[in-house]
């Protein structure tokens, strides 16, 4: 394993513990709402802390962007994107559908990229240019070449409505178009399920960065194509993703094409 991916995947299995201990007492935690629908736990930030401790130890000139603790300002060509505990909602509902999202960029490309799923102890790793792994096994993207046998997943606009008359076209195209629709509520999460082939595409509309960075790598990885809404490149500063095995990705694309208003396209 890359050794910079080796210290990643210690700080996301410290994060890891982490929610696995508190998800045993979850009534007992410090809730904040930071924004409408946009919570923060204690566990949110002890996990945060914990994964930039452990990274900061050994590569303590790189830069960081963490979800809860912000940006560094910074002028190392490392940062590491974070995203301690993806699906706070989830956990704090007791859902178990939630992980920890690590990523590396170098001179603005993602080249490290871990997401852990404590609930399973499931590991998923990659490394630019060296394949998708899940606990180890080169993983793909599924083999699906039919958007009607597709099962993909989404993300709800549920804190900002500003699109959400186009999301609900989308979403009513995607339901006659394809096989089955599933919103499990972790952004990261579902994007390493398309990176194994558990779900054959995923598409959501104003993600951040810590969201998706360690995902789209995944994806990449393993063989599967990650875009933004129009199909372009610019997804990880846009927020706007759609990804998906190989052959269905240009009829996903255009199906969400058909719903996108001006200001979404690129
Ligand atoms: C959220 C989850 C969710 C997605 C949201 C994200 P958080 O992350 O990934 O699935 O729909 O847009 O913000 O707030 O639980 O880290
Ligand atoms: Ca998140
Ligand atoms: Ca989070």
């Amino acid at each position: 394993m890359h050794p910079m991916l080796n210290i990643a995947v210690k700080a996301a299995r410290r994060a890891g513990a982490i929610i696995n201990r508190a998800s045993q007492d979850i009534g007992t935690l410090t809730v904040k709402s930071k924004n409408f629908n946009d919570f923060v736990s204690e566990v949110d930030i002890a996990a945060e802390r914990a994964i930039i401790d452990t990274l900061k130890e050994v590569y303590p000139d790189h830069g960081f962007m963490g979800e809860e603790s912000g940006s560094t300002t910074h002028t190392s060509d490392f940062i590491w994107i974070v995203d301690p505990l993806d699906g706070t909602t989830n956990f704090l509902h007791n859902f178990p559908q939630y992980c920890v999202s690590i990523a590396l960029q170098h001179k603005g490309e993602i080249t490290q990229a871990v997401i852990y799923e404590p609930n399973r102890n499931d590991l998923y790793t990659a490394t630019k240019g060296r394949g998708a792994f899940l606990n180890d096994k080169r993983i793909r993207v599924s083999k699906c070449d039919k958007l009607q046998d597709a099962l993909v997943g989404t993300g709800f606009p549920f804190r900002d409505f500003k699109y959400l008359d186009d999301y609900l076209n989308m979403f009513k195209s995607m339901i006659q178009k394809t096989t089955g629709i599933r919103r499990a509520g972790s952004a990261a999460l579902d994007l390493a399920y398309v990176a194994s082939g558990a779900l054959d595409g995923f598409w959501e509309i104003g993600l951040s960065p810590w969201d998706i960075a360690a995902g789209g790598l995944l994806i990449q990885e393993a063989g599967g194509i990650v875009t933004d809404l129009s199909g372009q490149s610019g997804w990880l500063t846009s927020g706007n993703i759609l990804v998906s095995s190989p052959k269905i990705h240009d009829d996903m694309q255009a199906l969400i094409a058909s719903h996108l208003p001006p200001t979404l396209k690129t």
